[in-house]
């Protein structure tokens, strides 16, 4: 009888036991006697990775509310998932990638691949990520997304002035090729990348960068160079007494919700997309009146960023007065030449080859359009 109780309270708790393997990572939340083993959540590097098999990760998964304290370089994903908020699917075992970091670093700033991270073969033919993308903070209000204050910060901060998003912060974000690219690749391909950055930086890595595929490694190795970019509390410009207010509500849940809020009106997260069209009339633009000043900032800080002395394109673009009288002349015309064109629909030719992207409304108002051509009339004259 007793042997028979034995077995049975034995498979009970080989039942429970087998029940807690088995959490819902979806539902489940952290309090204050949630066992530390439990708080495993997926991170390891490849844990998301295609086709690999999840993989849970214990490493650095404890959270102490206890002593959570904010600075200015506290994360604010941390800060989020300390409210409660899930981690986001390409989420990274800090421990694991900070040895790929060099690896990321290397192919979005040189171009060049090597598991040392120093040299190696090139990512694509023509650009780095860099190219196209910044991988400063480039606006000033980051939950604006306004092309002349972008301008205007670009000048004050010593950077260009492009079509792609900056890449600071775009592990904060929640969906990427957002609006109308829609519209420009597709379905099959966009889709996985709205949703999930991996897929967003191969898509990118092959369909912008006009390049090879990454190969797992390399796509972790830019992952986790992209989360030394995250946003940090000091980003959001909170005042003082904020930042104590989230501190304090940090562990409760009444507040939880408000905070995640809170927190989330000081960023965008996503990058909005809007496609334009060149203007009906060439002659009569898009009506605003052009400032050539604010157009010259615009041919330096974002046209010569790829066509001065044939950077990423073989079209050159200078300061000469033939350039500026070739630009002012074609302009207004319908050739491949005209500005009105390259910058509303960007300029591809079929197979793989050097292409340029085509500006949306975020990234160049049509009132800075005219300002590019008010800079050229002026400087043909
Ligand atoms: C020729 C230009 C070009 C190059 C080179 C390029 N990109 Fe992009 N990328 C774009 C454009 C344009 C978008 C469209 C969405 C946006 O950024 O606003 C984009 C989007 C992205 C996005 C999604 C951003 C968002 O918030 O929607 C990621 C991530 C990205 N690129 C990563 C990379 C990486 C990594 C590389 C280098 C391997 C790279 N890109 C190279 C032009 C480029
Ligand atoms: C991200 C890099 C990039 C930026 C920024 C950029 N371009 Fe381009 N542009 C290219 C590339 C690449 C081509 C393809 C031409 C080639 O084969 O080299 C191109 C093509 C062109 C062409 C057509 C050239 C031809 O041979 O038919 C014009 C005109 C042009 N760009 C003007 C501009 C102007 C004006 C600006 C600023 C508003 C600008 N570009 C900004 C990369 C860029």
């Amino acid at each position: 009888m007793k042997n028979i109780t034995f077995a049975i309270l034995l498979i009970i708790s080989v039942i429970i036991l087998a029940a807690n393997t088995f959490i819902d990572k979806n539902n489940f939340k952290i309090n204050e006697n949630t066992e530390s083993s439990a708080v495993c959540r997926p991170q390891s590097i490849f844990c998301y990775a295609k086709n690999k098999t999840q993989s849970t990760d214990c490493a650095t998964a404890f959270i102490d509310k206890n002593n959570f304290k904010i600075n200015e370089n506290t994360p604010v994903a941390e800060v989020l998932q300390q409210l409660g908020e899930a981690a986001p699917s390409h989420i990274q075992n800090k421990e694991i990638s900070k040895d790929l970091v060099v690896i990321g670093e290397n192919i979005v700033l040189n171009g060049l691949s090597s598991k040392t991270g120093e040299g190696g073969r090139r990512q694509s033919k023509h650009f780095v990520c860099t190219s196209c993308h910044n991988v400063q903070r480039e606006d000033p209000v980051l939950s604006v997304s306004n092309p002349q204050a972008r301008l205007e910060y670009a000048q004050e901060n010593g950077l260009p002035f492009l079509q792609g998003t900056t890449l600071h912060g775009v592990v904060n974000r929640e969906s990427w090729y957002n609006g109308d690219y829609n519209k420009k690749y597709d379905p099959e391909k966009i889709k996985p990348a709205q949703t999930n950055l991996r897929e967003a930086i191969q898509l990118c890595a092959i369909e912008c960068a006009q390049g090879r595929e990454l190969k797992d490694w390399e796509l972790e190795g830019v992952l986790a160079y992209l989360w030394t970019l995250e946003l940090k509390m000091d980003d959001l410009n909170l005042s003082d007494a904020d930042l104590q207010r989230i501190e304090n509500g940090i562990d409760d849940g009444a507040q939880q919700a408000e905070l995640v809020q809170f927190i989330k009106s000081k960023y965008s997260q996503a990058s909005p997309a809007t496609f334009t069209d060149q203007p009906d009339n060439l002659k009569q633009g898009y009506g605003q009146k052009g400032d050539a000043d604010n157009g010259k900032l615009i041919y330096d800080l974002s046209c010569k960023h790829c066509h001065e002395n044939g950077r990423y394109s073989m079209f050159v673009l200078d300061d000469s007065k033939m350039t500026m009288r070739f630009m002012k002349r074609n302009f207004t015309k319908y050739t491949r030449y005209s500005t009105y064109h390259v910058a509303s629909y960007g300029y591809t030719t079929n197979g793989k080859r050097q292409y340029m992207p085509n500006y949306t409304l975020e990234r160049m108002s049509n009132q800075q359009i005219e300002d590019l051509r008010a800079y050229f009339e002026r400087e043909s004259r």
